[in-house]
Order: structure tokens, then sequence, then C-alpha cells
């Protein structure tokens, strides 16, 4: 019974994470890449974006819940990107509005699971 249980808990856990990947691939990331583009950079790339919600949002609960706001009514005052980075690439649309809510659970938890390690994120550069 409990092998059932187990394995059905890492069945659930890896539809979610492939659920999120593709919310991320089809949404999100048209502006948001996995690497920072040599030039043409439409948002900060997701590493980054997870690294730094997670350096100044301590739990995983306040980052989800984060996340799934933001995404639905972005504004300079709840982001925590640079001043910097509002002028230079505007304020994100809400895409997030668009999506079930499943889809935003999805993508932002996959948005903190992806990234859970954020001291071996090497090539991000917090300041966008
Ligand atoms: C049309 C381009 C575009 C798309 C599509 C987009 N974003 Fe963004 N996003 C931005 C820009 C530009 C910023 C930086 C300015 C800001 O915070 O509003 C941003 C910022 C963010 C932030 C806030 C980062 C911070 O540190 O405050 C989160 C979280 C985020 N995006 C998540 C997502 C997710 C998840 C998706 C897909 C569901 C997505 N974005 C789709 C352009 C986009």
């Amino acid at each position: 019974m409990k092998k059932i249980i187990l394995s059905l808990l890492v069945m659930v856990s890896s539809l979610f994470a492939l659920n999120g990947e593709s919310v991320y691939t089809k949404h999100c990331a048209s502006c948001h890449k996995m690497q920072k583009p040599k030039s043409g950079l439409l948002a900060p790339p997701m590493p980054s974006v997870s690294k730094r919600l997670q350096r100044d949002i301590k739990s995983k609960e306040n980052f989800i819940t984060f996340v799934k706001d933001y995404i639905q009514n972005p504004s300079q005052e709840k982001g925590h990107c640079s001043p910097k980075a509002f002028n230079n690439l505007g304020t994100m649309p809400p895409v997030g509005k668009s999506l079930t809510k499943e889809e935003r659970d999805a993508v932002a938890l996959w948005l903190y699971e992806n990234f859970k390690h954020p001291e071996k994120i090497k090539s991000c550069d917090i300041n966008h």
C-alpha cells in the first residue's frame, strides 16, 4: 500500500513538473529565456527571476502566491526588478489572466522547483 501511495505521489509530482514547464514554454518563454540573450532582451531570464524572488521572498508558499498574483496583476510597485529594468523592458503584460488556475499553480510551482538551488545558477544577472 505504501509503495502504491509513493509511486502515485511521484507520478503526480512529475505530472505537475511537466505541466509547469509546458506552461512556461507556451506562455512565458517568448520573453523569459533560459539564458540571457546576446541582444534583444525582452524580459529578465527565467533563472534570474527565480533567483531574485527566492532571495527576496523566503518561503515557498509566499513565492508561489507572489508569482500567481504578479502574472495577473503586474506593477512596478510590486515587482522586484530594478527601476532600470522597468525603464528598459516596460512592465510585464498580465499574461496570467488568460491562463487557468491550474496553469498558474503549475507554472508558479515550476518556477520555484526548477531553480531550487539558486547558488548554482551562474549565468544570471540579478540586476535586471
Ligand atoms: C510579453 C513578454 C512577457 C511574457 C510573455 C511574460 N513575461 Fe514575465 N516579465 C516580463 C517583463 C518585461 C518583466 C520585468 C518587468 C516587470 O517585473 O513587470 C517580467 C517580470 C516577471 C516577474 C517578476 C520578476 C520580479 O523579480 O519581480 C515574474 C514572476 C514573471 N515575469 C513571470 C512570468 C511568467 C510565469 C510568465 C508566463 C506565464 C511570464 N512572466 C510571461 C515580460 C513577460
